[in-house]
């Protein structure tokens, strides 16, 4: 009996201390938890609150240099003669004259904005940007970095030390939400989230009027500059535009006026992006409808392009080096890497441009492509039946025969939206074997059709 109630209290200390040894170890083991994500999200805040610092910076950086430019701003020189010179003279209104004439050469500042992931090679791209640049006040690079890669923020930020780039960083960098068969292209998704963010920094941080859009993937041509600064007025004041881009989307070497093209510009039903220009007004009317992913698609809907046209170049102004990107390459053995860049350099500001201008262009161009003998996809391919010099047409009725012709010839084939690339009123235009030619829609077409793709 004595033995078993000894046994009872020896079994209830040992039950007590067991659950005692429970109770401390959960504890402290809890308290460890408790330590370890504390930790975590310390961390996580103090990255956070890093990333926002050096956004502060960026965009205090900026507003101290936009500070020191306002300083000799022709406006204000204007406003100081007008007061100083006596109302009426001669002298006065001429040498206003020749003021207004600075403001209107020196124009509006034009940052260029370079989207930016993963890729170390953006050096490529941001040297020859600064190559090329003939003004740094005109054209200050914002270089807009997703994606957190360190050996690429290590090159940004050689460049933004050396005070030739501003550097800012899409903060976002969480896991965007994919709806269930796209997770393959998560990719799109967060290039069209950098692409809201940067945007978004041009024109309601730094309050720029305009913006030229490149990619950490492409090359310049030595003209770059001068072809947007001096197309920015038309974009301005013709408002069936709504773009300027450096690129043909046709622009093999093949296929382009490489002796005489240079200079060549036209309009673009296809939106072609790759080294491209807008204006704040359309920044307005698309950041609140910004899509979440295939943004360069969206663009090219009907809701979005509302019937207007971007500007393009018979030889491109941009050719792109990456071969390994998001969509892995898909065009760009096959196309891509033939685009030729400009090698004869253009000065645009001595270019006249008003035969760009909606009204002037429709009238023209499109009377002169329908006044030209048509001639087959074939014979301008042998080269052989055509007993004539200059410029042929060539019909198509339906998506196959633009298709088969765009084959033969070598041109793009697709169509985004119903529009085949570079088209213009369905026209497109290409220059192959020292000709003119013009593969165009037959003479009562109506307008694009969607459901060709
Ligand atoms: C293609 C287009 C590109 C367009 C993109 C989205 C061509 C040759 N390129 O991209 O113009 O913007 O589809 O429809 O047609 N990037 C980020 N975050 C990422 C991944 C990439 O910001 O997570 C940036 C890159 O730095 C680059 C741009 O997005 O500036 C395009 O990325 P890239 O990998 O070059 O994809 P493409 O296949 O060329
Ligand atoms: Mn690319």
């Amino acid at each position: 009996m004595k033995y078993k109630r000894l046994g009872l209290i020896v079994a209830f200390c040992f039950a007590s201390w067991l659950v005692l040894a429970f109770v401390i170890f959960n504890e402290n083991s809890a308290k460890k938890n408790y330590v370890e994500t504390r930790k975590g999200s310390l961390l996580k805040y103090i990255q956070e609150l890093e990333l926002q610092i050096s956004q502060q910076e960026a965009t205090y950086k900026l507003l101290v240099e936009k500070l020191e430019k306002l300083e000799p701003r022709p406006e204000n020189v204007l406003h100081t003669l007008e007061l100083k010179e006596p109302s009426g003279s001669e002298s006065r209104t001429s040498s206003l004259a020749i003021k207004q004439d600075e403001v209107q050469k020196q124009g509006v500042v034009l940052p260029v904005l370079v989207f930016s992931c993963n890729r170390p090679d953006i050096r490529r791209s941001l040297d020859g940007l600064l190559k090329y640049r003939p003004d740094a006040k005109k054209f200050p690079i914002i270089v807009s970095q997703d994606c957190a890669h360190g050996a690429t923020a290590k090159v940004i930020r050689s460049y933004s030390d050396a005070s030739q780039v501003t550097y800012i960083q899409q903060p976002d960098q969480s896991e965007p939400i994919v709806p269930p068969g796209e997770a393959k292209f998560k990719g799109y998704f967060k290039i069209a989230r950098h692409y809201l963010f940067g945007l978004s920094q041009i024109f309601r941080t730094f309050n720029y009027t305009a913006v030229i859009i490149v990619e950490d993937d492409l090359d310049v041509a030595p003209d770059f500059f001068s072809y947007f600064a001096s197309t920015y007025q038309l974009l301005q004041n013709d408002p069936t535009l709504w773009c300027v881009s450096a690129w043909n989307d046709n622009g093999k070497a093949s296929l382009v006026d490489m002796q005489h093209g240079s200079q060549i510009l036209y309009r673009s039903d296809f939106f072609p992006g790759l080294g491209w220009m807008i204006t704040k007004e359309l920044w307005d009317e698309l950041e609140p409808k910004w899509p979440k992913s295939y943004w360069d698609d969206w663009m090219r809907r009907p809701e979005q392009r509302k019937d207007r046209a971007c500007l393009r170049p018979e030889i491109s102004r941009t050719r792109t080096f990456g071969k390994i990107g998001v969509s892995n390459g898909m065009f760009f053995d096959k196309h891509l890497k033939y685009i030729k860049l400009n090698e004869m350099p253009v000065d645009f500001s001595k270019q006249n441009m008003s035969q760009l201008v909606q009204t002037a262009y429709d009238a023209d161009y499109i009377r002169h492509v329908y006044s030209l003998p048509v001639v087959s996809a074939t014979d301008v391919r042998t080269n052989v039946n055509l007993p004539f010099e200059g410029p042929v047409r060539i019909m198509y009725h339906t998506k196959d025969t633009f298709k088969n012709a765009a084959k033969l010839l070598g041109l793009m084939d697709d169509f985004k939206s119903g529009v085949p690339r570079t088209g213009y009123h369905g026209v497109v235009s290409v220059f192959l074997n020292g000709r003119r030619v013009y593969l165009a829609p037959h003479s009562n077409w109506k307008g694009y059709d969607l459901t060709w793709s």
